[in-house]
């Protein structure tokens, strides 16, 4: 068996105490100490006999990791996953990767240059939901994707903004808190996405960012996209709700996103695969689905286990830095098209052709 990795987490709230719980079903990689300057933060690293430090350059100094999981508030990921790439640490960052592209970019390009591994921690599509589902439309049991929509909806009580005051700030709406994995996942599974129009509408609660937005995508293959967002709407169609991925939410048997091409379609997170059942797609003819076996598994636990994999070099990122500067694009260009009305078109990324080649080798 391969030596246990040392892994170390820079912010212990939300998120990070569940990287923390994920690792505890590991064997093969430990949490060895944690960087956070909180009363809470320490109290948590008291509790597990973890050295606890208040920086990066405090914990690069004085302990030897393997990787660094970040897991702060979004605005220090760029200062953070830097001071990782300088030490030659690879780093899990959180999603989204940085607050702004450009910063993302800044990033992607440091840790490329340095052979530094970044994996983004957009960490449904570890879920083997959407692994099965991307290897259906891999495999053409569809045919051609030529549309998707995608609905993310969900009521979040008052209380949810009352407890964390910045969630009512702008920046912090739904398009951003939530879609972004929406995102992910569309591009994921129907490729790139080139240019975007939206619409979005004030918080009726009254807070500074919009409550419920919608938006159309053109993707590179020329498939059409819509997909809708609101925190304010009381409905089971959401990933939250349907994956069955989070205990936290009560799972329903619906789906958020429906796929269609030009042989058949899907819905995902419920994988039924339709088709017609003559010879050829034909909308006098029966159609009917196939309900594929939904196997379930933690994909905070095995996007753990892939970061690992990435820092021995027996695997590229499967979300790499890349992808998530990628995303990140499309999310800046659906926000600034909500705002201003107007279409946006995604640039091409300012970066070197992708390497084939593993760089980084543990
Ligand atoms: N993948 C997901 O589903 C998911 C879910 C929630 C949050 N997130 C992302 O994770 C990040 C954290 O969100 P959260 O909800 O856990 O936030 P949080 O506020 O609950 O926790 C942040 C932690 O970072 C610590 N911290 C603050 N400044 C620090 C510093 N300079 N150095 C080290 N630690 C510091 C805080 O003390 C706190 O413990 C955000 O980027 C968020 O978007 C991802």
């Amino acid at each position: 068996m391969s030596q246990s990795l040392k892994l170390a987490i820079a912010g212990v709230g939300l998120i990070g105490k569940r990287h923390a719980a994920a690792m505890e079903h590991m064997r093969d990689v430990s949490l060895s100490a944690v960087v956070d300057p909180s009363e809470a933060g320490r109290a948590f690293a008291v509790r597990r006999g973890l050295p606890c430090f208040d920086t990066l350059e405090a914990l690069f100094t004085a302990e030897t990791v393997d990787g660094v999981i970040i897991a702060t508030p979004t605005l220090l990921h760029a200062e953070m996953g830097s001071a990782c790439v300088t030490a030659g640490i690879p780093a899990l960052i959180e999603k989204p990767l940085t607050t702004r592209a450009e910063d993302a970019l800044a990033l992607v390009r440091a840790s490329e240059a340095r052979g530094v591994p970044l994996l983004v921690g957009h960490h449904r599509r570890h879920n083997p939901l959407i692994q099965k589902a991307r290897e259906v439309i891999d495999a053409g049991r569809i045919g051609d994707v030529r549309a998707i929509h995608a609905t993310c909806w969900f009521h979040k009580p008052d209380d949810y903004f009352d407890a964390a005051p910045w969630r009512k700030k702008f920046g912090a709406g739904p398009i951003s808190v939530n879609l972004v994995h929406d995102v992910d996942l569309i591009r994921y599974l129907c490729g790139d996405v080139v240019s975007v129009q939206g619409q979005a509408a004030p918080s009726r609660r009254g807070y500074e960012n919009e409550d419920v937005a919608a938006a159309v995508l053109r993707f590179e293959s020329g498939a059409i996209g819509t997909i809708t967002v609101s925190d304010s709407i009381a409905s089971p169609w959401s990933w939250e709700l349907t994956s069955g991925e989070n205990p936290i939410y009560p799972a329903t048997q619906e789906s958020c996103y429906m796929i269609g091409g030009s042989t058949g379609a899907i819905s995902v997170p419920d994988l039924r695969v339709w088709s017609h059942t003559g010879e050829r797609p034909d909308w006098w003819s029966d159609i009917a689905a196939t309900s594929l076996v939904r196997e379930n598994s933690d994909p905070l636990i095995n996007q753990i286990r892939h970061f690992a994999e990435v820092i021995r070099g027996e695997a590229q990122p499967l979300v790499s830095g890349r992808e998530g500067l990628r995303t990140m694009q499309v999310l800046e260009a659906l926000q600034t098209a909500c705002l201003t009305g107007t279409g946006v078109t995604i640039t091409a990324l300012d970066l070197p052709e992708r390497e084939k080649t593993l760089q980084f080798t543990g």
